[in-house]
């Protein structure tokens, strides 16, 4: 029975580097002998609120809710539509409703791609990012009094249950674990948050004892972005709550290169819900519509998705052809200091697919 995707294009350059991430991920399907059937649609995009007046059909849940997951390039049109409401219409509801408590994200020096950092060399830089997804910091428990006086003030709460916690160290622990390195480091503040922070330290602690095998740490986030900058080859995998795993997976891809090639995953580990895989980057109005859009953060994120199938042959085929096609530095991208356009790109590593 063939894998059955939702693919949504969105806006922008992902109506430019969805059809490349589905060649590359045509090729090494056939490659693999692994049968998938793509199902498009067109909303969540600019072009279905100007028709409908919405960002999605009122049953969009039964449209992709039974997929076995779900291949998104980048929503927002920022002249058009505000961001609140084409973000919040479509990407948001579907980390909500879909349960997608795992945002994931690789932090992966790749050949040829120049990292800011000094002498760092592919192999050096190699870790994950978990940041939780759907509690944390990001909660909307909180208000404001006395608007407009001297008075005036507002509070913001942070949640963090332990069912929310737990389940996204147990994640994090399990990827630590199935690594050669088997190393975990997790991001807290306990010593300026005095109540989830320490929380948030005692379940790792609690997490911990579970998974005698791996080795773990934990760094004040302030130190920790430092030792990303500093230290990026002393990371295996990092688990963060939202706000912490916000800075640390945007902090993360950009000591390796260029924001085009950064792939995600949101992901709900049980699967009773179909996770999302997108390229980091959004819809980039300033370059849209002139074809040179980097397609590797879009292709890569279709590696993360055969992984996350359980398909890993077929995924690590895909990122042995994004490192040849990058470490030839023959086919780049403007991003990437080449003059290669986009589908060029994309056709350049589907031929790479072994
Ligand atoms: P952006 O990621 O779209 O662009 C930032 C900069 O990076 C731009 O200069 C762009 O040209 C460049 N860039 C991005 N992807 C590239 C690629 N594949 N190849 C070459 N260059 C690339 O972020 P921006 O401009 O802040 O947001 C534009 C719209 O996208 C907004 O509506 C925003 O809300 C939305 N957005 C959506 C996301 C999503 O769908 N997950 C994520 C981030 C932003
Ligand atoms: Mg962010």
């Amino acid at each position: 029975k063939p894998y059955r995707i939702a693919v949504i294009a969105g806006d922008g350059i992902g109506k430019e580097v969805v059809p490349e991430g589905l060649r590359v991920l045509e090729m090494a399907a056939k490659k693999h002998g692994v049968a998938v059937h793509f199902d498009q649609f067109d909303f969540a995009s600019w072009d279905y609120y100007e028709k409908h007046g919405e960002m999605m059909p009122e049953d969009w849940k039964e449209k992709i809710g039974k997929h076995d997951a779900i291949y998104f390039g980048a929503v927002g049109w920022p002249a058009k539509i505000p961001d609140h409401i084409s973000l919040w219409g479509s990407l948001i509801k579907f980390r909500r409703e879909f349960d997608q408590y795992v945002n994931l994200r690789p932090v992966r020096l790749m050949p040829g791609v120049p990292s800011p950092l000094a002498n760092r060399k592919p192999g050096d830089i190699d870790f994950w990012v978990v940041r939780e997804n759907t509690e944390g910091e990001y909660s909307s428990v909180g208000g404001r009094m006395f608007p407009g006086t001297e008075r005036e003030f507002v509070i913001q709460e942070t949640i963090m249950t332990r069912t929310g916690v737990d389940r996204i160290l147990k994640f994090a622990f399990d990827l630590a674990q199935s690594r050669p390195k088997k190393h975990l480091t997790s991001a807290t503040k306990s010593n300026g948050i005095s109540i989830t922070m320490p929380y948030w330290d005692e379940r790792v602690e609690a997490m911990a004892k579970a998974y005698p095998k791996v080795k773990w740490d934990k760094y004040h986030i302030d130190i920790l972005t430092a030792n990303f900058v500093l230290h990026p080859d002393w990371f295996d995998v990092v688990v963060g709550s939202n706000l912490f795993g916000d800075i640390l997976s945007d902090l993360g891809p950009a000591c390796t290169g260029t924001i085009g090639i950064a792939p995600s995953g949101n992901i709900n580990p049980e699967g009773n819900f179909p996770s999302v895989f997108e390229p980091v980057h959004g819809s980039a109005p300033d370059i849209a519509g002139q074809g040179i859009a980097n397609p590797i953060g879009m292709i890569w994120s279709g590696a993360m998705m055969l992984e996350h199938l359980g398909e890993k042959p077929a995924a690590a085929a895909i990122v042995t052809a994004i490192e040849r096609t990058l470490g030839e530095r023959t086919l780049r991208t403007r991003d990437l200091g080449g003059n290669a356009d986009t589908t060029a790109c994309g056709k350049a590593v589907a031929e790479m697919v072994e």
